[in-house]
């Protein structure tokens, strides 16, 4: 609206998470003519650097998609000038009321509204919040703070923090992203299924045989060691980014496209899983390994991990979803770090067609079931495996691809995620954002199997890096009869 406007608040501002994709998809956002008319941007820290310095850092590493086109310098000015910068400590009100007096000389007197961005590690979110929300108080618009994880390391935890915010914020205030959800592919999952009637009838226990939900890295966890050690995959990847996909994936039809809709439906199948026991999970750990005369290292090498860590750096897992639509189907998740590539992708496989005629034409049964495969990232792409007559007099079969790869179908490009979260949080659409209870409903899955790989000092499979990973993996997939389909 003409007489509002918004302030954005980076706090951590000199962080990589910062400087890497919050400016970055700020930039894009203005570049694209989405943010408000009036808005300003400030950068909040404590070391000292002067407005100029701040902007000279964010153009620095402005990396994002828009820096080869066309008046990209010129927006960029623009844009630089619109953003300050304000040092103070995370826990000191005096310091936040400061910038809160910077904050009002901008909004001149119009409706203020405040989006606190908290790249900072969550041991102090409670002070900002508390500081931040206390001097935001004045503000005569919305106050919003996106916070991102880790929400702590267990249940106990995650909800000692939930309990923290909302002694000063009400859940409505409070946007957790998992930017996964904002990946163009993530947000896609749910047009793909309510909006084609090819699918939705497939989409339960009937036609599906396993869903796999596949992340790997290339690249080992290299100077993030010391945050990595404390979490392991199934903390960083597993409980959150795949989980949600697994959701959005397995929900109900929601009533409506309302962001209450969607999560409480997202809810539901989260608690109709069971938590998952040691006996549903493989963990690893890469081990240095040498290719063409360069030695990759192994994770206990980096010098912020403990020589003897057991953090898992991969981990497999099978999962249930207790309900009439998926009772039996095996939810396969794999995610590692290190591995032989970089992908994401969830790969559903069918059942067989019953008394398959073309059985002696060239398809093994066991292996040309049609496989849908929802690829991620990189090279967003959708595929579907199909079994087709390979042309000619005779009859052979192989099995091809229908296939949408979105480079080839869409030349416009995809937005980072980042971009389309902060755009959310400044309009206040939640959809894509995680609601307390799902969280709680995510920790509830994983928290006794984490406290029972530590308690029991549980040793990870170890796995040469650049490798696919260890051969644990599939065995576990062996035991539902299923092969990984990333690897067949
Ligand atoms: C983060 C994890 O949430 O996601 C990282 O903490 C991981 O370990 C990253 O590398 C992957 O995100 P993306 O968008 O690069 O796939």
């Amino acid at each position: 609206r003409e007489n509002s406007t918004v302030s954005i608040t980076v706090v951590g501002a000199s962080g990589d998470l910062a400087k890497k994709k919050i400016f970055p998809a700020l930039f894009a956002l203005y570049y694209e003519d989405c943010l408000p008319e009036h808005f300003t941007i400030f950068g909040y820290a404590r070391s000292k650097m002067t407005d100029t310095e701040l902007r000279n850092m964010v153009s620095k590493t402005l990396t994002c998609r828009i820096d080869k086109r066309e008046n990209c310098s010129e927006k960029m000015e623009q844009f630089l000038g619109r953003c300050f910068y304000h040092s103070g400590q995370y826990d000191s009100e005096e310091n936040f009321a400061e910038l809160d007096k910077e904050i009002k000389k901008h909004e001149a007197g119009r409706l203020s509204n405040r989006l606190f961005y908290l790249s900072i590690p969550p041991n102090i979110f409670m002070d900002v919040v508390k500081c931040a929300s206390k001097s935001a108080s004045s503000a005569n618009g919305w106050t919003r703070v996106i916070v991102e994880k880790p929400f702590g390391q267990d249940s106990e935890s995650s909800a000692a923090l939930t309990r923290g915010l909302k002694q000063f914020l009400v859940e409505d205030q409070i946007f957790r992203i998992d930017h996964y959800l904002g990946k163009e592919l993530v947000e896609n999952l749910s047009v793909l299924r309510f909006s084609n009637l090819v699918f939705e009838p497939l989409w339960s226990r009937q036609y599906i045989r396993n869903v796999q939900l596949i992340f790997s890295e290339d690249f080992g966890t290299e100077g993030r060691g010391g945050y990595f050690d404390n979490y392991g995959i199934i903390r960083d990847i597993m409980q959150n980014h795949l989980l949600q996909m697994l959701a959005l994936f397995a929900m109900e039809t929601p009533i409506s496209l309302d962001a209450e809709d969607i999560r409480n439906e997202k809810v539901k199948v989260l608690r109709s899983m069971k938590p998952l026991q040691l006996e549903d999970v493989v963990i690893g750990q890469y081990k240095s390994h040498t290719k063409g005369g360069f030695t990759y290292p192994a994770y206990t090498d980096d010098k912020t991990v403990p020589r003897d860590s057991l953090t898992p750096t991969f981990a497999a897992a099978v999962l249930f979803i207790d309900n009439a639509r998926w009772d039996g189907v095996p939810f396969l998740m794999k995610a590692g770090k290190a591995l032989h590539t970089r992908r994401t992708e969830i790969r559903v496989q069918f059942r067989h067609v019953p008394g398959n005629l073309y059985r002696s034409f060239g398809t093994d049964l066991d292996r040309a079931t049609n496989e849908l495969v929802i690829r991620v990232q990189p090279d967003e792409a959708i595929y579907l495996k199909i079994n087709n007559k390979i042309p000619g007099l005779g009859m052979r079969l192989d099995r091809s691809n229908l296939n949408l790869l979105y480079a080839a179908r869409y030349s416009k490009e995809i937005p980072d995620a980042y971009e389309r979260l902060l755009l959310d949080a400044i309009e206040g659409e939640r959809r894509l954002f995680i609601r307390s209870d799902e969280l709680e409903a995510a920790w509830a899955l994983f928290t006794p199997l984490l406290k029972e790989l530590e308690e029991k000092r549980i040793a990870p499979e170890l796995y040469p890096y650049g490798s696919r990973g260890p051969v644990g993996a599939h065995y576990l997939a062996a035991k539902h009869k299923i092969r990984w389909g990333d690897l067949s």
